[in-house]
C-alpha cells in the first residue's frame, strides 16, 4: 500500500481496486463508502438499455443520387462514403458543409458497393449479395486490393483501431482480424431477448457499435463484447421533416458517421438530399409505444433472410 492509502480511513481497503482506478482522487472515497453498505452481494445486473431522442446541430447538402451504404467521418471536414445499387456504386470523399464529392472511384456495373471503414490508410467496403471486398488507399482511390470474407453477405462495417466489425443483414456482429479477413469473433444482438436483425451500416463509437437497423428509423447500440443492447436511438422526424418537404424519392436512415476528436455524430439516408449532425438527448422510454412498434417489423418478424432479395 502506497502512504497516502495508510492514512485513508480504513474501510478503504476494503476497495483497493476502486483507490487504483481512480488514481488516488479523493472522489474515491465515495464508492468506497458504498461497499461498505449492508447490501448483500447481489447478482450482476446489466443496465437497462437507454433511449435517446435527438437535437439537430445542423443540417449540410448530401448528394440526393448516393444510396448511402458506409460513411464515416475522414478528418478535417470531410467524410468517406460507399454508395450502392448496380451501376452506381462508388466509393467517395466528401466535403461535409457542402456536400461536395472531391474524390471518387465508380465501381465496376456488376458491384453493389456496402459498408465501408477506414483503418491507419487503407479503406475497406464489403459488396452486396457477395463475399467479395475492397481495400483502397485512402489518398488514391485507385489503389485498390480485393478480399474475401466468411460473413453471409456485406452490409456495415466498422473499426475501432483494431478489428473490423461487420454486419450482413442477420442479427449477428462479427468481428475480422483486418490483416487476414478471417471471423475472429461473432456475438448476436438482442433485445428483451429477442434477435435484433437486419443490422446495416455500422460506426465504432466509445466502446459501442452503433447499427441503423433497416429499414427502420432506429440506431440500435450494442455491446460488441457480447451482443446486448446498451441503447435505442429513435431518429423518425429526419425523415419524416424530409418527406413532408416533398422529397418523396427518399429511401430509408442509413448512414452513421463519428468524429471521435470534436464529439459530432452525423447521419444521413440512402437517396437523402440531407446529411445532419445531431445530439442524442437521453428519454425516459420510447417517445410512445414500445421499440418493437417504433423499430419495427422485419427484425421482430424474423422473416429473416426475405428482405434481401426486395432490397431495392
Ligand atoms: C483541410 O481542408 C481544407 C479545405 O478543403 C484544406 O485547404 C486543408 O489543406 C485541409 N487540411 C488538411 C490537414 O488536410
Ligand atoms: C448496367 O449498365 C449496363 C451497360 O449500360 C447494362 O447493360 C446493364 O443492364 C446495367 N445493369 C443494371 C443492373 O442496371
Ligand atoms: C494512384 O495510384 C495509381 C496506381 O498505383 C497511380 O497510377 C496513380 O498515379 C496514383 N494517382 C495519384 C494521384 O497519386
Ligand atoms: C410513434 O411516433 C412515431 C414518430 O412520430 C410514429 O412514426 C409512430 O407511428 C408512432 N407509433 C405509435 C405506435 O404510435
Amino acid at each position: 500500500m502506497t502512504m497516502r492509502s495508510s492514512t485513508s480511513p480504513p474501510q478503504l481497503y476494503l476497495c483497493r481496486p476502486a483507490i487504483a482506478a481512480a488514481a488516488l482522487l479523493l472522489l474515491a472515497v465515495v464508492p468506497c463508502g458504498l461497499a461498505d453498505s449492508p447490501k448483500p452481494t447481489a447478482p450482476h445486473r446489466r443496465p437497462a438499455a437507454r433511449f435517446y431522442s435527438f437535437d439537430q446541430v445542423h443540417e449540410y447538402p448530401h448528394d440526393q443520387h448516393a444510396f448511402t451504404e458506409g460513411l464515416l467521418y475522414g478528418g478535417n471536414d470531410t467524410l468517406f462514403e460507399s454508395t450502392g445499387l448496380y451501376n452506381q456504386s462508388s466509393v467517395r470523399k466528401v466535403d461535409l458543409r457542402t456536400g461536395k464529392v472531391l474524390v471518387q472511384e465508380k465501381m465496376d456495373g456488376r458491384m453493389f458497393g456496402e459498408g465501408l471503414t477506414l483503418l491507419g490508410n487503407k479503406l475497406f467496403q464489403l459488396t452486396w449479395m457477395s463475399d467479395v471486398g475492397f481495400i483502397y488507399d485512402r489518398h488514391n482511390f485507385s489503389k485498390r486490393e480485393s478480399f474475401s470474407h466468411k460473413m453471409s453477405d456485406g452490409w456495415g462495417l466498422a473499426t475501432d483501431g483494431k478489428v473490423l466489425f461487420g454486419s450482413d443483414g442477420t442479427s449477428t456482429l462479427y468481428q475480422l482480424d483486418p490483416k487476414s479477413l478471417e471471423v475472429v469473433k461473432m456475438v448476436t444482438v438482442k433485445y428483451h431477448g429477442n434477435e435484433v436483425s437486419y443490422l446495416n451500416e455500422l460506426e465504432y463509437v466509445n466502446g459501442e457499435v452503433w447499427a441503423n437497423v433497416l429499414p427502420t428509423d432506429c440506431i440500435v447500440r450494442v455491446s460488441p463484447n457480447d451482443g446486448q443492447v446498451v441503447g435505442w436511438i429513435f431518429l423518425h422526424e429526419l425523415k419524416q421533416h424530409l418527406l413532408d418537404s416533398g422529397n418523396t424519392d427518399i429511401d430509408v436512415l442509413n448512414g452513421i458517421a463519428w468524429d471521435g476528436k470534436n464529439h459530432r455524430v452525423f447521419v444521413t439516408g440512402k437517396l437523402w438530399p440531407k446529411l445532419y449532425e445531431i445530439k442524442l438527448r437521453p428519454v425516459n422510454g420510447p417517445p410512445n409505444g414500445s421499440v418493437e412498434e417504433l423499430c419495427p417489423k422485419l427484425w421482430w418478424a424474423g422473416a429473416k433472410r426475405q428482405h434481401a432479395t426486395s432490397r431495392l
